[in-house]
């Protein structure tokens, strides 16, 4: 129950749930990657168990496909669904407005994939994702394997005539191993610390050969529900250009827990 949870799972959980309220009846829905999105991902199987709502995923990571069967949530691919009405995910850094870093979790290829062929971005977030200007939290590339110090060096030199602060780039590595990515990609994250022109750094990283997709989502965000570790939501509609602050809610979550918990 959402008594038992951290003041961040609570956040997490309150703007999981706040944002599947937008999810409709024969919707086709991007689900996301990440703790945040597992949260919806669970908040929507409990809609389609408790209320027939008859919806359409399709998963942006391997996991996420799983845990989305797993609550009942029918699963295809893009290229059976075509169009998305909606996308909802989570962030590891929001600005002002609404442009992303994503990669975290290494799923932004497909994330940013998804995201870009939805009528509709949801983020969801806590406040401590939110940022005057996009950087300290290191910039995810997917690079392929072929060649991928090359790549790197690529990147290094490119990152000398960008306005960023820092131009540190590590391959990220996982349990000693390096991070190989739903795709079969490497993933190199760039401390930039500070990222004066998003816009421009997404453009020419994706420039250089060998770079899959970066982590900068630019222009494909259109709401962000922030929750709070009391369970208050506030939404942000950059086309509505409205910030509305909604209370918690009570009640509800019981079950999702008794069912779905492991
Ligand atoms: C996955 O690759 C990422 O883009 C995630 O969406 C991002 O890392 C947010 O994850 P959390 O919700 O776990 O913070």
């Amino acid at each position: 129950m959402t008594s038992d949870l951290s003041p961040i799972d609570t956040a997490k959980y309150a703007a999981a749930r706040r944002a599947v309220d937008f999810v409709e009846d024969g919707m086709r829905v991007g689900l996301g990657t990440g703790s945040t999105a597992e949260w919806m991902v669970k908040c929507l199987g409990e809609r389609v168990r408790n209320e027939g709502l008859r919806i359409t995923g399709v998963a942006t990571s391997k996991r996420t496909a799983k845990l989305a069967e797993e609550v009942g949530i029918k699963v295809v691919s893009l290229d059976e669904a075509k169009w998305l009405n909606l996308t909802i995910d989570g962030a590891d850094e929001y600005d002002h407005d609404l442009n992303l870093i994503k990669g975290g979790g290494g799923a932004h290829l497909i994330e940013k994939i998804v995201a870009t062929a939805s009528d509709q971005m949801i983020v969801i977030a806590d406040l401590s994702k939110q940022v005057d200007t996009l950087g300290a939290f290191p910039l995810p590339v997917e690079v392929i394997p072929f060649g991928w110090q090359t790549t790197k060096s690529l990147i290094e030199e490119t990152l000398v005539n960008l306005d960023v602060m820092g131009r540190t780039v590590t391959r990220r590595m996982a349990d000693g191993e390096p991070f190989v990515s739903d795709e079969g990609n490497f993933i190199l994250d760039l401390d930039l610390k500070r990222i004066g022109d998003a816009r421009q750094t997404s453009l020419v990283l994706n420039q250089i050969p060998g770079v899959v997709e970066n982590g900068l989502f630019i222009d494909i965000c259109d709401i962000v529900v922030i929750g709070a570790g009391d369970g208050s939501v506030e939404l942000r509609d950059l086309s509505r250009g409205t910030i509305d602050h909604e209370p918690a809610r009570e009640g509800g979550e019981e079950n999702m827990f008794v069912e779905i918990d492991d």
